[in-house]
């Protein structure tokens, strides 16, 4: 999607070899505007998919979400990554473990929300390691219902996630694919020379 690549490129900073920092538009400050037009571009890929719902994680997953959720028609809804003092039991639990912060953390979502019936989107910023989408997978599971495909809104294709989903046979579809971070300069896939 060329206006994220091009806000990837002029806003984005390269903090590390792995590591890029857009808290100008995703992260931290919003552009409703580019998360907006993300959203419809994940509701036009997957709008013949029969989705149900889309299921994201808070917090940065929501912004790019809303909008997509908005034209499939479909409630939004997200994982809580902390335990909420209205919701304590009936929940769909699985774990995350954060590289970044190697810690393990629960994220969860009720039962009231996803059913056997539901077909779902996955959306998320950040496509890493993978162990968020897994985590969202298996709550999808655990529901009984169908992951349709997952949407990310930033790829680095240099991490395992991408491949490890691929491997089991996921439909994603990124937005940005990152081929590399490195010597602070940002290269996308789609533009390597092979
Ligand atoms: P994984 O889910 O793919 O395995 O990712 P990982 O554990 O490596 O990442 C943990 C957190 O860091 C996630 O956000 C993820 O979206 C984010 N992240 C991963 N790589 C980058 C990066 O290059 N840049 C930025 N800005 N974020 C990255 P989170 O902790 O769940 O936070 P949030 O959703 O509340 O923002
Ligand atoms: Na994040
Ligand atoms: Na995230």
């Amino acid at each position: 999607m060329e206006q994220l690549k091009k806000a990837i490129r002029e806003r984005g900073k390269v903090l590390s070899d792995e590591v890029l920092k857009v808290d100008t538009f995703l992260n931290h400050q919003v552009d409703t505007h580019l998360m907006a037009e993300v959203g419809k571009e994940f509701a036009l890929r997957f709008k013949e998919d029969g989705i149900t719902k889309v299921l994201t994680i808070e917090s940065s997953g929501i912004a790019p979400s809303f909008m997509a959720a908005t034209d499939l028609g479909v409630p939004l809804i997200f994982a809580r990554k902390k335990k909420s003092l209205t919701l304590t039991d009936n929940l769909l639990v699985s774990q995350v473990y954060s590289f970044t912060k190697q810690q393990t953390n629960d994220i969860s979502v009720s039962k009231d929300f996803l059913t056997e019936d539901d077909r779902v989107l996955i959306i998320d910023d950040f496509l890493a390691n993978g162990q968020a989408a897994f985590g969202l997978i298996d709550i999808v599971k655990q529901a009984g219902a169908h992951v349709s495909g997952i949407g990310i809104v930033i790829e680095k294709s240099f991490q395992p996630g991408r491949v490890k989903l691929d491997e089991q046979g996921y439909r994603v579809e990124s937005l940005a694919r990152l081929h590399s971070l490195e010597d602070g300069k940002v290269t996308f896939l789609d533009e390597t020379v092979s």
